[in-house]
């Protein structure tokens, strides 16, 4: 295989949730660039229309669909019209996730509230890895990236939710590892601080100015830094790779407190 090849997903198809937005759309652009065919499944099924539209307009190949990740019904029909549009699925980007950063003191929040950031970030990419699976297999191809995050790592306070459950994910994904080789592989990437929507919320000029203090590459991450850890993960060049964590953090630690 040459170095072009390494990169190359033409006639493979990717379903990447939350995938409307913030990291999952720049993976979307980045997968579609490399030739795959992707699902961008989401909430907000306007915006992943919409995104659909501009890589479609760019020569790509890319489908919305609506979905919730938090319901398995809609997982379920996820990947039953991925099938019956593409008849194959070779890549899935649990990427859809989130949590309560730095509102989660438990002196504060319910056991239901705690549970929450598990039930988006854990048992949905559980539960659609393993309905994609047998269709990987039956493809002879397989890649499943979870997004974890520096939280899975970091100690801080009033992120017990949100950093367990980026922990059980970089744990999780080791061990299926063991399950779902050797045709797929299944890996995590674990973003430092990146500039999107759901960062905005929780960030101010001097937060930033903290983080960028325990930051080597003096900069916080744009979505296309997280979306290459992505491309390498889902492309034959990461063929003897699983179960790993790739954290892509600008060489630093990037916390809230
Ligand atoms: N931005 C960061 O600094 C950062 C750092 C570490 C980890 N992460 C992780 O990266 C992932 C993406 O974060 P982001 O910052 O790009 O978020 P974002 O808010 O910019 O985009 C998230 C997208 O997911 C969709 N979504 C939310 N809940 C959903 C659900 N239940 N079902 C389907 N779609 C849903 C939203 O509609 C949105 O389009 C998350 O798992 C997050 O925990 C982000």
């Amino acid at each position: 295989m040459n170095s072009t090849e390494l990169f190359d997903l033409n006639g493979k198809v990717a379903i990447v949730t939350g995938g409307a937005n913030g990291i999952g759309a720049a993976s979307c652009r980045m997968l579609a660039e490399h030739g795959a065919t992707v699902v961008i499944a989401d909430l907000k099924l306007a915006d992943a229309q919409a995104l659909a539209d501009q890589i479609t307009a760019q020569g790509g190949k890319a489908l919305a669909a609506g979905c919730n990740v938090l319901k398995d019904d809609d997982l379920v029909a996820l990947v039953n019209r991925t099938m019956a549009e593409f008849s194959a699925i070779h890549i899935l980007v649990n990427n859809a996730g989130g949590g309560g950063a730095g509102k989660e003191s438990p002196f504060e929040i319910t056991l239901e509230q705690f549970e929450r950031p598990f039930q988006i970030n854990v048992f949905s990419a559980w539960r659609l890895a393993q309905l994609c699976a047998p269709h990987m297999q039956e493809a002879g191809y397989g890649s499943i990236i979870n997004m974890s995050s520096m939280s899975s790592l970091n100690k801080s306070p009033a992120i017990s939710g949100y950093a367990a459950s980026k922990a059980a994910i970089n744990h999780m994904t080791a061990n299926l590892a063991h399950d779902y080789g050797p045709i797929i592989r299944i890996n995590a990437v674990g973003p430092g601080a990146v500039r999107t929507g759901a960062l905005a919320t929780v960030l101010t000029p001097e937060i930033e100015q903290r983080m960028l203090a325990h930051t080597p590459i003096k900069r916080l991450g744009e979505p296309e830094d997280i979306a290459g850890a992505v491309l390498y993960f889902a492309a034959p060049v990461s063929q003897w790779v699983s179960g790993q964590v790739l954290f892509v953090n600008g060489g630093g630690v990037q916390t809230l407190d």
